[in-house]
């Protein structure tokens, strides 16, 4: 009998993977039935003009998982005890595929994501994006520097789970930094080192949040959060913003259990929160009973006067759980964060950490506590918003070139602005579209950015642009480009107004 097998000798998969993968194949989808008797080493390797040696080690490795058997008296053959219900499931599975609605048996995945950005997916000539920042500002040399220090003097490590809080040395440097740059006073305790502030949103949900839960949030919000929210089946609550940040007064007297706010620079419009509306806030949490997330993703970079003192470090109650990240300071893909939170939730968080991953990769974080120790991490703050105060400046200067006295919010602090776009050009999504079309990437309130949960001032008028992945040249050149495409749109639309309100000519005859 000679069995079908083709063998493709420029394929990077060995030949004996090959014929491995086939002959299992063969057998799973019943085209080689239990008991079949199949033919010598040196035949196949005669039929396929291959060493004995190569099909007697794939003999081997079958007979070693169970699909064929050996005896002296008959030869090799499918292995008898193959479950026929089994294979026969296999080959109806794969000439069925489930139509849409049907039933399948088995439990129901209970959460169904939204769409989130593509990160990185798309290639434009020149990306604003808002959460992304350039590669080559990257420390790279002093990183590998300390990696290596790292690697030689911890391991240890290697071999045994660490702490699931984090490594210590980082969780104290980590305080003391928190301490000078945001007025924020907690024992290295109270630092969970996450993957980025994602994880620390999600434990903070996992400690507070269940089925109903009742959750308020900024409107519009960062998507991640709203996302992770709504995942663990929260009831959102949408609280408007103003040029103030949130509007406090606005939030339910009593009910909510947790807020999740971005005091510091409102995401995505940028507004600052005042003092007296903070104030505010940690007494309306008093009296409610409820937590805040305090997400301070971006006041590292802070541009003019200096910065607010952190909701936590003003909290005297208790009920402030603070977000902070390396993602814009040294890049996402670190993956490098921490949750800090109130003294009375310390051991929560940490167990919680421990069920979910038994704290975090101890290489990057001890490499970053050297970072910080050293002082490096403070010299490489000081040049990158050095650096994106004059793209801030360079992005500001080229909309006011090419649009005139535009209305844009949120220059204080961080890697992006919000651009209110006038009411005669097109609304955000189509000036999207537009951008996109030449080449350019801009942001509007939607997936990918924010979430706006409609009725939102801001929705459909506002674009979000970031300053952080493009250089001075390239942000001039984006945003030439991007006046290019809107004045044609316009030239267009004027065009077609003329043509809509000039006479009819009349036939001539
Ligand atoms: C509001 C907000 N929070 C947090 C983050 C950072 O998330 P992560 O630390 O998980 O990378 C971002 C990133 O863009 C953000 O916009």
């Amino acid at each position: 009998m000679a069995i079908p097998i083709e063998l493709d000798h420029s394929s990077p998969q060995s030949l004996q993977g090959q014929i491995f993968e086939q002959l299992r194949h063969l057998i799973l989808k019943g085209k080689l039935k239990p008991g079949t008797v199949i033919p010598a080493s040196r035949v196949l390797a005669e039929q396929l003009g291959i060493s004995r040696n190569t099909v007697l080690l794939v003999y081997d490795r079958l007979i070693a998982e169970g699909y064929l058997q050996a005896r002296k008296a008959i030869g090799t053959y499918v292995n008898l005890e193959l479950p026929e219900t089994c294979l026969a499931a296999t080959r109806r599975a794969a000439i069925s595929t489930p139509t849409h609605g049907e039933v399948i048996d088995r439990p129901l995945i209970p959460f169904v994501s939204q769409p989130q950005m593509g990160t990185n997916s798309r290639h434009l000539d020149f990306d604003f994006c808002p959460d992304r920042i350039g590669l080559d500002l990257f420390p790279h040399k002093i990183w590998r520097r300390f990696l290596n220090r790292a690697l030689t003097s911890s391991r240890t490590y290697f071999t045994e789970c660490c702490n699931p809080g984090g490594l210590s040395q980082l969780r104290e440097v980590v305080a003391d930094h928190i301490g000078v740059a945001r007025g924020i006073s907690v024992s290295a305790d109270q630092i969970i080192i996450t993957a980025g502030s994602q994880e620390g949103l999600n434990l903070a949900a996992r400690l507070l949040v269940k089925d109903g839960t009742l959750v308020a949030t900024e409107n519009p919000c960062y998507h991640g959060a709203a996302f992770l929210f709504q995942s663990y089946y929260a009831k959102l609550i949408q609280i408007p913003v103003d040029e103030a940040g949130l509007d406090v007064d606005q939030l339910p007297k009593e009910g909510v259990a947790l807020l999740y706010v971005t005091p510091s620079h409102q995401y995505p419009l940028g507004f600052t929160l005042p003092i007296e509306r903070r104030l505010k806030l940690l007494d309306w949490a008093r009296r409610c009973g409820a937590y805040i997330i305090e997400d301070d993703y971006d006041s590292d970079f802070r541009y003019r006067g200096s910065p607010l003192t952190a909701l936590m470090g003003l909290d005297d109650y208790g009920c402030v759980m603070y977000l902070g990240t390396f993602s814009k300071s040294m890049g996402a893909g670190l993956r490098l964060g921490y949750l800090v939170v109130p003294k009375t939730l310390v051991s929560s968080a940490r167990s919680a950490k421990a069920l979910l991953n038994n704290g975090h990769a101890w290489l990057d974080q001890a490499t970053m506590a050297e970072f910080i120790r050293s002082g490096a991490y403070g010299n490489h703050l000081r040049r990158m918003r050095n650096i994106y105060c004059k793209r801030r400046d360079c992005l500001v200067e080229s909309l006011r070139e090419h649009f005139g006295p535009v209305q844009l919010s949120g220059l204080e602090s961080g890697l992006h602005l919000a651009w209110h776009v006038p009411d005669n050009y097109p609304d955000a999504p189509e000036l999207q579209a537009l951008a996109l079309r030449h080449g350019v990437g801009v942001y509007p309130i939607g997936p990918g950015t924010a979430y706006d949960f409609g009725k939102c001032d801001y929705s459909e008028r506002t674009l979000v642009l970031g300053y952080s992945s493009l250089n001075e040249y390239q942000i001039r050149a984006g945003i030439r480009r991007l006046a290019i495409a809107v004045e044609n749109r316009l030239a267009e639309a004027d065009f077609s107004d003329e043509v809509a309100s000039s006479p009819v000519p009349l036939p001539c005859n």
